[in-house]
């Protein structure tokens, strides 16, 4: 069976319903490479096309660029796979910091490029909006690099609808990342205006967070249901954000080749509208 499509925003493309969030596989408690390398090569076995990285995915700013590498090695002969990357933050000490200069980002998509190995980046996400430079300034410069070529579509994450807005304004909006899982509905109102705009909604943390994704089944309302479905309650998360929008991508994260295969199955169970309204009530 093939994979379950969606369009990818306004970019006419399509890409496998659920993505691979790669970020486990470069920060604290990364796995070798060898086994990150693994998980990628586990992803695409199970028809995942779709993957979300970004420069800062590394230990600190000694290592920039170390998710991107990895997966310029890994799909090396995959011609099929989309990469997804983010600029807009830095690693100083290993801590996240928001850097949107328009001078910065410049810099930041010349080394996405080369960490890639690509002479365009199909979709360039701003990773944050940066409290010390005007917003419009960070989105004025991803359109400047984007007539460049250096970027065919343009994506924001961690933003408001008011922001989601103004940078509309500016460019053509591709996707936007923002949390969104089974626990935080906190962006719902961006998933609306996305859903409006036709622009993909690539919800992060959708097992809620790396610290917490094995456990989300100790819920009583989803490890029931997911017992009913035969399924894992990280399948039933990730079916649950699919069914609430056919702009939704989900992108779980894995740094193991089991999580992402796991995960992978979510895209074909089929939840039905009473299931969905309970696994609703969980979060808010
Ligand atoms: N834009 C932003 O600001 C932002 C922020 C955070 C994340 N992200 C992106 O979103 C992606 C996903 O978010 P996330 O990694 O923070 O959290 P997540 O997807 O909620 O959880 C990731 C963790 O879930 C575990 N996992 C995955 N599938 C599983 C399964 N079927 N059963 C049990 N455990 C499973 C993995 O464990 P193992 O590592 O052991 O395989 C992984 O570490 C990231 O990788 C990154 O690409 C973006």
């Amino acid at each position: 069976m093939t994979f379950p499509q969606r369009k990818l925003g306004s970019t006419g493309l399509s890409v496998s319903a659920i993505g691979m969030g790669c970020m486990p596989i470069s920060v604290n408690g990364r796995p070798s490479e060898e086994e990150g390398i693994r998980t990628i090569h586990a992803a695409l076995e199970q028809g995942i096309t779709f993957f979300d990285t970004a420069d800062a995915y590394c230990l600190n700013n000694d290592d920039f660029g170390h998710n991107e590498r990895i997966l310029a090695k890994a799909l090396q002969q995959h011609p099929e796979a989309i990469v997804a990357t983010k600029g807009g933050n830095q690693r100083p000490d290993g801590r996240w910091e928001a850097n949107g200069h328009p001078e910065h980002l410049r810099k930041a998509i010349e080394d996405s490029l080369r960490a890639l190995n690509l002479e365009t980046i199909v979709l360039y996400q701003l990773h944050r909006p940066d409290p010390n430079v005007p917003f419009a300034e960070s989105v004025g410069a991803i359109a400047d690099l984007q007539k460049e070529g250096k970027l065919l579509h343009a994506g924001l994450s961690n933003v408001s609808v008011e922001q989601l807005d103004e940078a509309s304004d500016i460019l053509q909006v591709a996707s936007v990342q923002n949390r969104m899982n089974l626990f935080d509905h906190s962006s719902n109102a961006v998933l609306k205006r996305c859903e409006q705009l036709g622009i993909a909604f690539l919800p992060y943390s959708p097992l809620n967070g790396m610290s917490k994704a094995g456990q989300i089944g100790a819920n009583e309302v989803l490890s029931r249901i997911a017992d009913k479905y035969q399924a894992s309650p990280q399948q039933i998360a990730l079916a649950w954000l699919l069914h609430l929008s056919p702009v939704m991508i989900p992108i779980p994260g894995a740094s193991k080749s089991s999580s992402i295969t796991n995960s992978a199955k979510g895209a074909t169970v089929a939840l039905t509208p009473e299931d969905i309204e309970e696994l609703s009530t969980i979060g808010s």
